[in-house]
């Protein structure tokens, strides 16, 4: 039975247009959660939604516990999760406010607890990477972009990066030569655990502005705002769309 799970990322605390059913806080092997699960329903399908970096924004990308997340998420029933990312744009075509879909990941991140294998005496695991995104729910997303009439940039490669601080030019430009397209600080270990963990996981990017030395001055934080308001509201409307379509079994095989 396929169960959806959205993790909301910065601008996205709330789901506006979620009937909250119940609220429950959990606890796992590798601690709390960033918050209480919120079980309820959009336009009548069950969701679950789990703000990543707590329900009042107090938790970094870098302090997120993203083990305790994905798995709390999983122990909930959750099949597939949706992760909303801010991030900033590499490439220029790639404006404040847009949606992107990416397809690949670079993992700049350090000092993350970024795997569940490890830390008992286990065969030795390795789960394949070779697409770091669930193509099912790609293709949810993409037809909810489709039908709800936006734009979703497709095939972007993501830099995640460690913050909180934003990049240097030089960094950037380093990012750019590797193939990045867009830079964020939470895409990692977010979406490796998940996939140890069997999960259908896809990312859903808002830019929220161009990354450092992509645009004149430097990177304001109210500008930011601005745009991932506009961003959100549009990533409310896809999901809207997109949700039902994922529990439509005409319109995805099960996986
Ligand atoms: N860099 C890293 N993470 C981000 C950015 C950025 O420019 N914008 C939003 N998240």
């Amino acid at each position: 039975m396929k169960m959806l799970a959205i993790i909301g990322g910065s601008g996205l605390t709330h789901l506006r247009n979620l009937t909250v059913r119940e609220r429950r806080i959990l606890r796992t092997p590798y601690g709390e959660p960033s918050a209480p699960m919120v079980y309820g329903a959009v336009g009548g399908h069950d969701v679950i939604f789990l703000p990543r970096h707590g329900h009042g924004h107090t938790i970094p990308p870098h302090r997120v516990n993203y083990q305790a997340n994905l798995w709390a998420l999983k122990e909930c029933g959750a099949s597939h999760v949706i992760a909303v990312n801010a991030v900033g744009a590499i490439r220029l075509s790639l404006v404040p406010g847009s949606l992107v879909l990416p397809d690949q990941i670079i993992d700049y991140t350090y000092g993350r607890a970024h795997t569940f294998f490890g830390s008992s005496p286990e065969p030795v695991t390795h789960v394949d990477f070779t697409h770091p995104y669930c193509e099912t729910l790609r293709k949810v997303l993409r037809d909810g972009a489709t039908r709800a009439g936006l734009e979703l940039a497709l095939g972007a490669t993501y830099a995640a990066t460690q913050g909180p601080r934003f990049e240097t030019v030089a960094e950037i430009r380093r990012l750019e030569q590797d193939g990045a397209d867009i830079v964020g600080m939470t895409g990692m270990p977010e979406a490796g655990l998940a996939r140890e963990l069997g999960l259908c996981y896809a990312s859903l990017a808002v830019v929220a502005n161009f990354a450092a030395g992509k645009a004149a001055g430097e990177i304001d934080l109210r500008t930011i705002e601005r745009y991932l308001e506009t961003g959100m509201t549009q990533v409310r409307s896809l999901l809207e769309e997109a949700i039902p379509r994922l529990y439509d079994p005409a319109s995805t095989r099960d996986s």
